[in-house]
């Protein structure tokens, strides 16, 4: 049933919200937890679809995972226990769950079939079935290398050396998942830093992983020890809350619990060389990754020419970033994102299109988009605007919606209980619509 909901400027945003657990931490917890001996618990994870579907699908494949009180426990069936699942594996909207977890049935013994939603089954697995391939496993995919598809696995694996062709921390993962239960080291070379949550993670739970330059060597068969783990707060999620403070004027919000690991934090540094008012207090370390409560007051952004090199520290937030761009003074430059086509949606295109639809100017490119801003002027607003269904296309649109004089209407905003179940309360909680 699709959800439609309207939105439009409220006044200044308001008050203090604590972001839910980050989704990528989140996978990697539950699937390290299941590959470890004994049990694990994890508090903080996000309850997300998303997570979810890895949860349901370690659990198919003989992994207990249980939701008791406030923590999800894990009792893990060992490097190399997996169990040959009795139905396939539904993967719902996840890109992650599913590129992960075909690394991790890769290299066991068993056979798994991958479905997911109408999204996730366009989206491009050839990047990961390329080098699982040669590593031994075998697949039957769709064509274009498409859901629904049949991983085969084989062990023993053989372990490889591989230069990743697109910046991706999915595919990186999927090679050191796969290179747990396989013999000898496996290497990833990543010519452009990515999100390193797997390494870190997987260091912790006693895997040994090192980084030289841009290698990373993964030491198989690893024996991974149980953990108790706290997922830091999402970066992702926190960006639709910091932008919409930043282009309501009088806003000031503070939100609690941001993760800022270095190949996460790219959207906030783009936003203070654009002039954005963000303050960091609170400075700390939970489950070895930095976190800090942000303070986010109202500014005048200034257009300019991000980086391209910045962008796989930011990837997930260039959709909030274009409706930060179209508030500002002047023209901001985003390029080099031709990966963002290939996300829940394209989603280059379909920011383009709902935001012209509102009043904001901008020319699309290939492989980006150059913003016209407003100054700070609000947008015209009075759309309705087709969410693809992507759950950062409906979010980020909400945040224009608040900066608009006419009421934004999302067609569809049900998927953003994908990654931020409580998005739509926390914004009603910042505008005092609570
Ligand atoms: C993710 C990596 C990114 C990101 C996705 C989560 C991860 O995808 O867009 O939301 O958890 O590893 P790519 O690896 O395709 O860049």
């Amino acid at each position: 049933m699709p959800d439609a909901r309207a939105f439009k400027a409220s006044g200044p945003l308001r008050g203090t919200i604590t972001v839910p657990g980050d989704k990528s931490i989140s996978h990697r917890a539950l699937m390290f937890s299941g590959l470890a001996v004994g049990e694990s618990v994890i508090d903080g994870l996000l309850e997300g679809e998303d997570v979810l579907a890895t949860a349901a699908a370690m659990r198919s494949m003989g992994c207990e995972v249980e939701h008791r009180g406030a923590a999800w426990h894990v009792h893990g069936v060992g490097v190399g226990g997996l169990l040959q699942p009795r139905t396939h594996l539904d993967m719902g909207n996840s890109g992650t769950s599913t590129r992960l977890l075909m690394g991790l049935v890769a290299s066991h013994p068993i056979t798994a079939t991958f479905v997911g939603d109408a999204s996730l089954s366009k989206r491009p697995m050839g990047r990961v079935i390329h080098p699982l391939s040669t590593m031994g496993a075998d697949f039957t995919a769709s064509p274009g290398g498409r859901l629904p598809l049949i991983v085969r696995g084989v062990c023993p694996a053989v372990p490889i050396e591989y230069r990743l062709p697109v910046a991706s921390a999915q595919v990186k993962s999927a090679l050191l998942l796969a290179g747990l239960n396989t013999p000898g080291i496996t290497r990833v070379i990543e010519p452009v830093p990515t999100r390193d949550h797997s390494e870190r993670m997987l260091r912790s739970f006693g895997a040994e992983v090192v980084r030289e330059g841009d290698t990373i060597s993964l030491t198989g068969e690893a024996t991974l020890k149980p953990q108790r783990l706290t997922v830091p707060g999402d970066p992702s999620s926190a960006g639709f809350a910091t932008v919409a403070a930043t282009i309501v004027p009088g806003s000031r919000v503070v939100i609690k619990n941001v993760g800022l690991n270095d190949t996460r934090n790219g959207l906030y540094r783009v936003l203070e060389m654009m002039g954005a008012n963000i303050t960091h207090v609170q400075r700390r370390e939970v489950g070895g990754e930095p976190v800090a409560d942000l303070i986010v007051e109202a500014s005048t952004l200034t257009g300019i020419e991000v980086p391209p090199e910045i962008a796989p520290a930011m990837i997930d937030e260039f959709p909030v970033l274009f409706v930060a761009a179209a508030m500002a003074q002047g023209r901001t430059v985003m390029r080099g994102l031709e990966e963002l086509r290939v996300k829940e949606s394209d989603r280059i295109t379909a920011m383009a299109t709902a935001l012209a639809a509102i009043g904001a100017r901008m020319e699309e490119l290939p492989d980006g988009l150059i913003v016209e801003g407003t100054g700070g002027e609000a947008l015209a607003g009075g759309a309705t605007i087709a969410t693809h269904p992507d759950h950062r296309i409906a979010m980020s649109m909400v945040v224009a919606g608040l900066a608009s004089r006419a009421p934004v209407s999302l067609d569809d905003a049900s998927p953003v209980a994908t990654s931020y179940p409580q998005f739509f309360d926390q914004i009603a909680v910042l505008t005092g619509a609570a």
